[in-house]
């Protein structure tokens, strides 16, 4: 019998975590978990999480570990995690992953969609993003309908203050430094698949539900 999936993506700013996510989320039935999507939604609240993590996210630093830790542990607790969940932008540390390990989560598979630095900040030009539900487009490799509102609950779509040019290089560092070496991290537990990020969508998609296959049988 296949395994629940548990799984993380990570990668790179812009490289197809978030729509990966969602169209793995939407095949498999179980949640996606994206710690980007609760700060903005938190930010947009005026929460206490968001007031805290503001000034982070605008200017691409990421959030305090410990913040993101107890967003975490609340979530993944919650019944619609019991046959699996897929996490995009957690664990972006070491001690992080190491916070998820101490919960007892066992992942049973990360994919690590790659994509060179020059295409992201390329790529995240074009991106438009739906304030209200998360849902992401891009004004050439994957327009919305009618390319200025959301698909799936009609707002008006935005740009992301952090997808500015020069924001977008200091998240490239940032994610250089502190998150590629969780690909180390997980490919000690022999749960990594490294999926070489397409010019198409549905060409990462592919390959994605593969290496997912293959972890999962
Ligand atoms: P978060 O929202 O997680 O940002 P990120 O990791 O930088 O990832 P993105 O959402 O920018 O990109 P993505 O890989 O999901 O790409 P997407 O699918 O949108 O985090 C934001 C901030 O929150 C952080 O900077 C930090 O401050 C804070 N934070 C979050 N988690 C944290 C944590 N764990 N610890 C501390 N702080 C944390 O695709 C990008 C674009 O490309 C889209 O326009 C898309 O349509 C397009 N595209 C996708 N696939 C393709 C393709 N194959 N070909 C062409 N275009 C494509």
């Amino acid at each position: 019998m296949a395994k629940n999936l548990k799984m993380i993506f990570l990668g790179a700013p812009g490289a197809g975590k978030g729509t990966q996510s969602d169209i793995v989320a939407e095949k498999y039935g179980i949640p996606t978990i994206s710690t980007g999507v609760m700060i903005r939604e938190a930010i947009k609240n005026d929460t206490e999480l968001g007031r805290t993590a503001k000034a982070y996210a605008e200017s691409g630093k990421l959030a305090p570990d410990e913040v993101v830790i107890g967003i975490i542990g609340e979530r993944l607790s919650k019944d619609d995690c019991k046959n699996g969940f897929i996490l995009d932008g957690f664990p972006r540390t070491v001690p992080q992953a190491e916070a998820l390990d101490k919960m007892g989560v066992e992942i049973n598979c990360v994919v690590s969609i790659e994509v060179a630095d020059e295409k992201i900040v390329t790529r995240m030009s074009g991106r438009r993003a739906c304030p209200k539900c998360g849902a992401t487009y891009h004004i050439v490799y994957n327009p919305s309908k009618d390319g200025e509102k959301c698909e799936k609950c009609g707002e008006a779509l935005s740009i992301r203050k952090d997808d500015a040019p020069e924001v977008v290089l200091d998240r490239l560092h940032i994610y250089h430094e502190q998150t590629e070496p969780l690909k180390d991290f997980y490919g000690k537990k022999g749960v990594l698949a490294l999926v070489e990020g397409q010019e198409k969508v549905e060409d990462t998609t592919a390959l994605t539900l593969s290496a997912i296959e293959n972890a999962v049988k």
